[in-house]
């Protein structure tokens, strides 16, 4: 018996990174899992990869930040499926910039996909939930919305996440639906693969007390199990996973002139 034999999940994000490692975890678990990413031929290939394994996928080609494409993934996940038990939100952008370095035109974009994707990802998705009796939705935020960087429209978008994650645990826990966020510190991905060949990863490990950057299926081992039952008393929990960075207190400064810049690429 796997954790999630009979469940069906929804992985936005699903043809990269934390969302295709997290996909391919909770389809070797058992899940049915639609892919629902705008990078429509990546998201096909891993839906092809995964089905070869065994696994019941199919790819949607979806913005997550526009309204009706979302409506309509969710109703067509429902008519292929027949029912939806997780969401795992982790569709993403990473962007660079101070307050001053940033025009209004990209805070609004990085608000748009890390922030109102989810939003618009509750809402379609909860009315499937209610009518199943429940269900989880773990959504991918970051150790950057907990503490101000030099990105000003990231951390604020994933401070977003976290703050709207606890409200809907709140709002959704009498529909038996769990809300969790995870955050991460830096995980290898496409997502900062610019900086990573500029040197960023041999820069940070010396700050983080685990010494390296997380593999994204050490990050999908945690999304599969807040989304599962044996999450079943956990709801509106923020789960950092940074190999210890944020744990410590280091008196050394940051490289420069770096600094925190490297978070993320655009
Ligand atoms: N990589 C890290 O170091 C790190 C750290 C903390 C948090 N995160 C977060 O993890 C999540 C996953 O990122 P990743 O590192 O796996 O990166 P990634 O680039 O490998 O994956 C992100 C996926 O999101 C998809 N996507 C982006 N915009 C979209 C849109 N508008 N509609 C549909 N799909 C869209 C991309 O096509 C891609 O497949 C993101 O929310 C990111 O902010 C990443």
């Amino acid at each position: 018996m796997n954790r999630f034999d009979a469940r069906v999940a929804v992985v936005t994000g699903g043809a990269s990174g934390i969302g295709l490692e997290t996909a391919a975890r909770l389809v070797a678990e058992g899940a049915a899992v639609a892919l629902v990413d705008f990078d429509e031929a990546n998201a096909e290939r891993a839906a092809a990869q995964l089905g070869a394994q065994g696994g019941r996928v199919k790819a949607y080609a979806v913005d997550v930040t526009d309204e009706g494409s979302i409506r309509a993934a969710y109703a067509a996940v429902i008519a292929e499926f027949g029912r939806l038990d997780v969401v795992v939100n982790s569709a993403g952008i990473a962007a660079r910039g101070t307050l001053d370095e940033t025009e209004f035109e990209e805070w609004r974009r990085v608000l748009d996909v890390d922030l109102s994707s989810i939003y618009l990802s509750a809402r379609m998705s909860v009315p499937h939930f209610r009518r199943n009796g429940g269900g989880a939705i773990v959504n991918i935020a970051s150790i950057a919305g907990m503490f101000g960087v030099v990105n000003v429209a990231y951390v604020a978008a994933k401070g977003g996440v976290i703050a709207l994650t606890r409200q809907l645990a709140n709002e959704l826990a009498a529909d038996n639906i769990r809300v969790n966020a995870i955050s991460p510190g830096f995980v290898v991905t496409a997502l900062n693969m610019e900086l990573r060949a500029q040197g960023a990863e041999e820069r940070w490990a010396g700050r983080i007390p685990l010494g390296r950057y997380a593999k994204p299926r050490e990050i999908a081992a945690a999304c599969a199990f807040l989304a599962s039952d044996d999450a079943s008393y956990m709801t509106g929990e923020n789960l950092v996973i940074d190999g210890g960075l944020s744990a410590v207190l280091r008196p050394d400064p940051v490289p420069a002139p770096y600094a925190c810049m490297e978070y993320g690429t655009r």
